[in-house]
């Protein structure tokens, strides 16, 4: 994810809102950042920093860089290229002449580059988008506007992108398609010779913009806006003129960066599909039935000798680690241990070079992780990560690894992270098999199935009002009970951990359901409710029995179902339906109705749910 931000306005204001802007997409990235004006005298300027905004506001500043009108900016997240002034945007054309700031991946850009170097077109940086910047370059005759749109036509991905031209200070041209871009109309500007202007910013989101102002208008799939001397224009692809109302956003700051919801958590739990969307985009070869992972390309001819996988993580990332290692040994048939990090570095273990070590990290900062991947690699291990924060202290210690690309967590409970944490990880069993066993036909079935995630999950994601109403049935219960089987058992883990971290006056514990007759049972009555994940699977039966058995002992039932017709339905106190999918993803399905419910419940019980008591988003310390 990156973030951009375009402003036509006046020449003492261009550089400073562009800043400003940047700092407030700071979230969206912060490897690198740069911004591209056009100069009084009429130069392309653009400057670039590596490390966060305030790298490229010093320089800036030092500089003393001017805009006429126009300028464009971007905050990045390196997905291609790493991150390196070279590879920051603004990307330039090989005349010289355009800039270009994008958010997104284009996924033909190597057979575009491939092209236009076959035309004497020499790239400067590893990124997709100095394709962009080219190719309008290539269509340019007399009207920036129809070069960029030929230029899109070429393009397949996702992009939001704004354009400028060192010959037309007065102009920024933007589109998207598949990633975001709102466009905000701010304040009159004085006009000496009596026409009209106003100040014009676009951005990836509207928190970039509510500071300029609170008119916005958000711009859709295959829309172009085309601003130039403080007007506007919309057109869709075929150039077609697009009217679109000016809507008021009423938020206030805080507002924004929520994007509306009330807490952070809320909307990272609704952004799942999109997160998800972002974690597979461009590593999903459903022709090929292939993974492809970048990020373990130098570490590719290592896989032949493992044989053995262990997989690294604490709290909400251990229980995606118990979900891999059944992925791991269900799929590839390799040996597969999940491992506590704060217990692994203490104790023997039996690994060596031929041992593939996978660390799980949100945060990439988490102490014992990184003490235990250090342990790991004293032994001879091939250590890899699946880290979410970009350049994150566990991202430079392993010997490769993949990123999340979720965007940041911001509320402590980890919501949006373990979907993907989930998905990688199933992502990284399929690779593996591809290496050695699998077939194509089984390869293409598995990635149409993960393909079909982001759908699922949004349609689970529409029980949040039945959600919310059963939790102000049981939020007040001082225990609830979590059970599930196979796959769905981590799950239990981990929707009791969600309960027990943000609605804390509630005890919560998650078990299988076969361990309920070997003492938990003792514990069940009828103010000690239990959440059943009851996917309609090979377990469903020996789940039914054991909640029968909660029943019996007047434990009330609340009941997560792929079936609506099952039995179970009359026999539960409530109960919720999501889509049915592959036993592999069934469970990242089923934890959104668990996100949820601790949700409600924390919010009904007037907690701090996006910074529960007692605990930190990233724990730096043993
Ligand atoms: O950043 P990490 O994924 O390494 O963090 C690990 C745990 O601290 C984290 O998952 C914690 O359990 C969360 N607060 C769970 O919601």
């Amino acid at each position: 994810m990156c973030g951009i931000v375009g402003f036509y306005g006046d020449n003492t204001e261009v550089v400073d809102t562009l800043i400003a802007g940047l700092k407030r997409l700071e979230y969206r990235g912060y490897d690198s950042a740069g911004v591209a004006v056009v100069s009084p005298s009429g130069d392309l300027d653009i400057i670039k920093a590596t490390g966060k905004v305030a790298e490229l506001e010093n320089k800036v500043n030092t500089q003393g860089v001017k805009s006429l009108n126009t300028g464009i900016a971007h905050t990045r997240w390196a997905t291609h290229g790493e991150p390196s002034e070279v590879n920051a945007h603004p990307h330039i054309s090989y005349d010289g002449k355009i800039a270009v700031v994008h958010n997104g991946i284009i996924e033909n850009y190597k057979s575009i580059k491939v092209k236009l170097e076959s035309e004497g077109v020499v790239f400067q940086s590893r990124t997709d988008t100095e394709v962009i910047a080219h190719l309008i370059a290539k269509f340019f005759t007399t009207d920036l506007k129809e070069a960029v749109l030929e230029a899109v036509s070429h393009l397949e991905g996702a992009f939001a992108f704004a354009v400028i031209h060192k010959d037309y200070p007065e102009r920024i041209i933007a589109t998207k398609k598949g990633s975001p871009l709102v466009l905000g109309v701010g304040s009159a500007l004085e006009s000496p010779d009596g026409v009209s202007r106003n100040e014009i910013i676009i951005a990836s989101d509207v928190s970039a913009i509510i500071n300029k102002t609170k008119n916005v208008i958000y711009l859709e799939d295959e829309e172009l806006v085309d601003i130039e001397n403080g007007d506007f224009h919309i057109h869709d692809f075929k150039n077609n003129k697009v009217f679109k109302p000016i809507q008021t956003v009423d938020w206030n700051d805080e507002q924004a960066t929520k994007e509306g919801w009330e807490h952070f958590l809320i909307k990272e739990i609704m952004e799942q599909p999109q997160s998800i969307i972002e974690s597979i985009r461009g590593r999903v070869d459903i022709e090929n039935g292939n993974v492809v992972f970048g990020g373990l390309i130098d570490v590719k001819d290592r896989m032949a000798s493992i044989n053995k996988v262990i997989l690294l993580g604490i709290g909400t990332s251990f229980y995606s680690c118990k979900l891999g290692e059944m992925f791991f040994e269900d799929i590839v048939g390799i040996t597969a241990k999940a491992e506590m990090s704060p217990e692994f570095k203490y104790k023997s273990n039996c690994i060596d070079e031929n041992t593939w070590v996978i660390a799980l990290s949100q945060s990439g900062e988490t102490a014992d992780t990184i003490s235990s991947i250090q342990e790991a690699k004293q032994k001879g291990a091939l250590v890899t990560g699946i880290v979410n924060s970009v350049g994150s202290t566990i991202a430079r210690i392993t010997d490769a690894g993949v990123y999340n690309h979720i965007g940041p967590e911001i509320s402590v409970a980890s919501t949006k992270a373990f979907a993907s944490q989930a998905l990688i990880l199933l992502m990284h069993a399929v690779y593996l098999a591809r290496l050695r066993n699998m077939s194509l036909a089984d390869g293409q079935e598995f990635l149409t199935e993960i393909k079909e995630l982001p759908k699922l999950i949004k349609t689970a994601l529409e029980n949040n009002g039945r959600i919310k109403e059963i939790a102000s049935r049981y939020y007040q219960s001082t225990s609830i009970f979590y059970l599930g089987r196979k796959f769905n058992y981590p799950i239990a883990l981990e929707g009791a951990l969600k309960l027990k971290e943000i609605s804390y006056k509630t005890h919560a514990e998650g078990l299988s359901g076969g361990e309920l007759k070997h003492g938990f049972i003792a514990q069940i009555d009828e103010t000690k409710p239990t959440i059943a994940l009851l996917p309609s699977d090979s377990l469903y039966s020996k789940m039914a029995s054991n909640v029968e058995e909660v029943i019996a002992r007047k434990g009330k039932v609340i009941a997560v179902l792929t079936d609506p017709e099952s039995d179970l339905i009359n026999m539960v106190n409530d109960y919720i339906v999501v889509p049915k999918t592959s036993e592999y993803l069934q469970p990242i399905v089923n934890n959104v109705v668990l996100q949820l419910f601790a949700y409600h419940c924390s919010v009904l019980n007037g907690l701090d749910v996006d910074k529960p008591r007692n605990l930190a988003k990233s724990v730096t310390v043993e």
